[in-house]
């Protein structure tokens, strides 16, 4: 029996972005379990930002429909956001805003995977507005299942040593507990065993 295949991404592609190093965080702890994880940046998912003009006059870009794929393929998602003036950043919401206008193609890229929700701040909340605003994109938009279970990362700029790990064991206990669940959730959904 095949593993659950696990898509991880931020929403930044800053260079030394805290979210992206979360991701990858992730995708390290993912691949000492029991699944296929998949790491992306969303650097090769380049877009214009979404206009209806531009849908209309030229289709839907490449990357987005490779984006959409790529969650259409996924049993599970881990998504990274930082936070921009409460809310989500830009990137973000323009890449899930162009995947979702994807016809066609095999599966279904937010209704067949199952969510896990990520967000880091350097300041103390853990950028848990922009979390919740990408659990409302993702739930009430486009109709994914979203776990309730999500990691939230505060101060996160001293959060990493020069490794890239966690100082704090805590945080990676947290971490490979969501990573845990997504697994056993994404693999009940696709009928496979976790
Ligand atoms: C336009 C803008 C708005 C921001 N607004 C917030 C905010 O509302 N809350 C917050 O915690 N950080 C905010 N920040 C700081 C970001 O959390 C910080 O730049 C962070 O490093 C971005 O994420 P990244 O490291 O993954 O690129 C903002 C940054 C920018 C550029």
């Amino acid at each position: 029996m095949r593993l659950p295949r696990i898509l991880v991404f931020a929403g930044s592609i800053r260079t030394g972005s805290f979210s992206a190093s979360l991701a990858g965080l992730a995708a390290k702890e993912l691949a000492q379990m029991a699944c296929e994880p998949v790491l992306l940046s969303l650097a090769d998912y380049p877009m214009p930002i979404y206009d209806g003009d531009l849908e209309a006059h030229e289709g839907v870009p490449a990357a987005a429909s490779q984006l959409r794929d790529q969650l259409a393929r996924a049993d599970g998602v881990f998504i990274v956001t930082p936070e921009y003036n409460a809310g989500l950043p830009p990137l973000l919401k323009n890449a899930l805003d162009w995947a979702s206008r994807v016809r066609g193609g095999e599966g279904d890229a937010f209704k067949g995977p199952v969510f896990a929700i990520g967000s880091s701040s350097p300041g103390g909340l853990g950028g848990y507005r922009a979390a919740m605003m990408l659990r409302q994109t993702l739930a009430l938009g486009l109709g994914a299942l979203v776990l309730a279970e999500q990691v939230m990362l505060a101060g996160a700029s001293k959060a990493f040593d020069e490794r890239g790990d966690f100082h704090d064991e805590k945080a990676r206990e947290r971490l490979r507990a969501v990573m845990t669940t997504l697994i056993e959730q994404a693999a009940l959904r696709a009928g496979l065993r976790a």
